[in-house]
């Protein structure tokens, strides 16, 4: 009787491991790739080659969290922004400022190196965009890995999803809700204005013609307009670019200087100067301007819910060789 209580125990407790590990096939989780790759720590890898070429280029930091971004809300997390070809996303206008693609070249070729066929380029993103944040002084965030490739890219879903500068706050609240993110996720998230650069056919109708009333944005602080003025000349044949940040200091360091420009009208983008001034958001602004630890609290987090949208697992996709083609197959 007892021999059988405890075979039913273990049985049970079989079906249990069994399911959990069927399940966990099938989602995303922290250490996937433990004891995949041999010997070999794949976050690992991929954090020595992000650091690599972020010594030699500190620009990278912005390329790869926007590469993120502009990966997860087309179509989900699967590398399809990677895709090279004549109408991928790639090919699409606000792609083509995109950067730190060797970047992740490099990284899945070292990692190719060490366990071919195992490790994701959608996966390869998400961390190599964590290492990025830390690098530049944010705080390290765990990523979930085990997501898969998609094999399917479009230049016209990029062109529909992907935001305009100028979006309303309340449009891209409901943006980043149809993708399960809250307000204040998109609120943090934008918190990644504050390292990198944007080009002056971006803003150039704040600085110009408002909303074609042939003046600036009144909301924009007046040092900084006549500032900008002078980088984005209001005459064709320039496409200059400007910091985000106001502040040399954090051109390229993650720290929450971004919302204390949003507070004295220093967002550069109008979709910046949307949240700094919509009743909808600036609360939120506000805390991560002054809570002491806040936005560096909530940006790893805000970044792991993004790394959720539409994500390809089990059997679904495939895992790349080179991250910017889909692998060969028989029709
Ligand atoms: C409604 C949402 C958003 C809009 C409308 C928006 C728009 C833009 C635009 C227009 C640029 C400048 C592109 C150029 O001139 O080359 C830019 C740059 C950038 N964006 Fe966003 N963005 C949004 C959300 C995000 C999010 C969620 C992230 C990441 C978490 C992000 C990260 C960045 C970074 C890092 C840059 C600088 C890139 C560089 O220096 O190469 N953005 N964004």
């Amino acid at each position: 009787m007892r021999c059988t209580s405890s075979s039913l125990v273990l049985a049970l407790g079989l079906i249990l491991v069994t399911l959990v590990s069927a399940c966990h096939g099938e989602q995303l989780y922290v250490g996937y790739y433990k004891r995949k790759c041999w010997k070999y720590n794949v976050e690992e890898i991929i954090f020595n080659v992000v650091k690599a070429k972020f010594a030699k280029d500190p620009t990278i930091v912005a390329g790869l969290i926007r590469l993120q971004f502009h990966d997860c809300i087309v179509r989900g997390c699967d590398a399809s922004v990677l895709l090279d070809g004549p109408k991928t996303e790639k090919t699409a206008n606000p792609n083509q400022s995109l950067r730190g693609f060797y970047v992740i070249d490099a990284a899945k070729a070292a990692l190719e190196k060490a366990c071919p066929g195992v490790v994701s380029c959608a996966d390869v993103l998400n961390i190599a965009a964590r290492s990025a944040v830390f690098l530049a002084g944010g705080k390290w965030y765990y990523v979930e890995t085990g997501r898969r490739d998609g094999l399917v890219s479009h230049k016209s879903e990029a062109l529909a999803n992907l935001p305009s500068e100028n979006i309303p706050v309340r449009d891209a609240v409901n943006l980043f809700a149809s993708r399960g993110l809250s307000k204040e996720d998109f609120v943090v998230l934008l918190g990644a204005h504050t390292v990198g650069t944007t080009h002056c056919d971006k803003f150039e109708d704040r600085l110009y013609n408002y909303h074609n009333t042939g003046k600036p944005d009144a909301r924009m602080n007046t040092d900084m307009l006549y500032a900008l003025r002078k980088r984005c000349p209001n005459k064709k044949g320039h496409n200059n670019n400007v910091y985000f940040s106001y502040n040399p200091r954090s051109h390229y360091r993650m720290d929450n200087t971004y919302y204390k420009q949003l507070l004295v009208n220093q967002g550069i983008l109008g979709v910046d100067a949307n949240i700094g001034s919509s009743p909808l958001t600036n609360s939120i602004v506000k805390k991560l301007a002054y809570a002491p630890g806040y936005f560096d609290n909530k940006f790893g987090p805000a970044m792991v819910n993004m790394g959720r949208i539409g994500v390809l697992t089990g059997k679904q996709g495939e895992i790349r060789k080179y991250c910017g083609a889909v692998n060969y197959r028989k029709h």
